[in-house]
């Protein structure tokens, strides 16, 4: 709401920008509502410590890097929804080979609300480049170079250093394979085609460099990718409680 151009309070309540984000966020709402519910009602996670984690994400903020900026808003919300469909998907896969259908069932349905997320951000940014090439094209390139940060980096338990517990929880991600850095990598590649940033003209000379710094990015941080090393050992979470014998 906070994003320039997207002023809630202009043209009433039919101000299209604000209807999509309290739509969105809405729709956003119901994910975590139905995933907190089934938490407590399996019996196996420490409600007490999943709220209190809640209660510092919420008093500590975040920061995504993307300003007021809208053109840098759609970057990282196109990014993040995919993002979140390919893991929400892949948890759906996982509860399934573990012949858990309700959570299979509710992540896959979470995962499809993800892609159409997806899909209309990516379609505002592909209008924009149509409209504003280069600043859409810079826009992207500066994204790219801060990359993309969840909404929970600074994810942490009591006692902890902000965004601690993160790290240990996107360790955990990778190593069981819900999202990956070779994940990361295939986004990029995913937008840079589907916004057909190749074929884009002109632009500026500024632009002209960041089109070229984007296009080499994803070979480059494949290169990186090959030397990055996930910790082996697993983290222990406040917010699980340790499995009881037969269960
Ligand atoms: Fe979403």
């Amino acid at each position: 709401m906070d994003v320039e151009g997207v002023d809630q309070h202009a043209g009433g309540e039919g101000n299209p920008w604000a209807k999509w984000v309290r739509q969105w966020t809405g729709e956003e709402n119901r994910h975590g509502d139905v995933l907190n519910k089934y938490l407590y009602l399996s019996g196996r996670v420490d409600m007490r410590q999943v709220e209190i984690t809640t209660h510092h994400l919420i008093n500590d903020g975040f920061e995504i890097g993307t300003d007021r900026d809208p053109y840098k808003n759609f970057v990282y919300t196109s990014f993040q929804e995919l993002a979140t469909y390919i893991s929400h998907n892949r948890v759906a896969g996982i509860a399934k080979d573990y012949g858990n259908k309700p959570l299979a069932r509710m992540c896959k349905i979470i995962s499809g609300d993800e892609m159409r997320h997806h899909k209309a951000y990516s379609t505002f940014v592909k209008e924009i480049f149509a409209l504003d090439p280069s600043e859409m094209m810079i826009a992207f390139k500066e994204m790219m170079v801060n990359k993309i940060v969840m909404p929970a980096h600074f994810l942490r338990e009591t006692g902890q250093k902000i965004g601690s517990a993160f790290e240990d929880f996107s360790n955990s991600a990778q190593r069981i394979g819900v999202y990956k850095g070779q994940d990361y990598i295939d986004i990029m590649k995913n937008l840079i085609s589907q916004w057909e940033i190749e074929k884009i003209s002109k632009l500026t000379d500024e632009a002209e460099k960041a089109r070229d710094y984007l296009m080499k990015l994803p070979e480059r941080m494949q290169r990186l990718q090959q030397r990055i090393r996930i910790p082996e050992e697993s983290a222990t979470f406040t917010w699980v409680k340790p499995a009881t014998v037969g269960s």
